[in-house]
């Protein structure tokens, strides 16, 4: 496949056309974000292990019946996808209390949650994408009650693949941000897989591994997302 124009630029990642329809061509940066883009800085070789991580993560997935846009892994930074119609929702699934939850229902970051909590975001930056509920996408026509069904199903999915593969690398999924679109007509797991849209804690110190780090000024950021990334090919080996 072939590089083509460029297309756009979002903050973590850079999309081009390729020569074949249906496909993109992705770049992972090294940008990083918070707070609905209110903090910006730069996390060296973040975009490499997210790449690759993505990558993998997305190919274990398939084997454990999940559609991904994942195609394949060009090198450190590149990969193709399928280009999705993107649904306009960011599913949050989550096994423990923390971040916008814990603050949400006053519960203390780290609470076990009895059972696997779902929730659904309208992807709108200058809203700084809103907590909504089913009826609140239905009303607005956002998406169809069947889409919104599925994608949750299949949130609920990855939660167990990934919470299974992170608990053999010693670390806890606490929780984690997935996006989905439309190919053909049926839906797929869209977007990255990664330090940037998971929680992961070790499993006994309890060590944040993840962009809370850059989120918090906690430091040592790049050495958690290299950590996690370690691990992780210890594992499933390379993508
Ligand atoms: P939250 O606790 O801030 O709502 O975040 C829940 C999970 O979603 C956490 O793993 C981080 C991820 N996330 C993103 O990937 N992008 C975002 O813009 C936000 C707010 C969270």
């Amino acid at each position: 496949m072939e590089k083509r124009e460029f297309k756009y630029e979002g903050k973590a990642k850079k999309v081009y056309l390729t020569d074949q329809e249906g496909y993109y061509w992705i770049e992972y940066k090294d940008d990083a974000t918070a707070f609905n883009g209110e903090k910006r800085g730069q996390i060296l070789d973040k975009g490499i292990v997210n790449n690759r991580l993505s990558a993998t993560f997305f190919k274990a997935l398939e084997q454990e019946g999940v559609p991904t846009h994942f195609v394949e892994l060009l090198n450190d930074r590149e990969q193709i996808v399928r280009s999705l119609d993107m649904l306009p929702l960011e599913v949050v699934v989550r096994n423990v209390a923390a971040g916008s939850l814990a603050k949400r229902i006053g519960a203390e970051e780290g609470y076990v949650l009895s059972q696997p909590v779902v929730e659904l975001y309208y992807k709108d930056d200058a809203l700084g994408d809103p907590l909504v509920n089913e009826s609140h996408i239905a009303a607005m026509g956002w998406a169809k009650a069947e889409d919104v069904a599925e994608v949750q199903a299949m949130g609920l999915k990855v939660n167990s693949v990934l919470r299974a593969i992170m608990a053999k690398a010693g670390i806890e999924l606490i929780d984690f941000k997935l996006e989905f679109g439309k190919y053909n007509g049926k839906i797929y797991l869209g977007d990255e897989i990664s330090p940037d849209t998971c929680r992961f804690w070790d499993m006994v110190t309890r060590e944040k591994l993840d962009k809370d780090r850059f989120r918090r000024d906690l430091g040592q950021v790049e050495e958690a997302y290299l950590e996690v990334y370690r691990r992780v090919k210890e594992v499933l080996g390379d993508a």
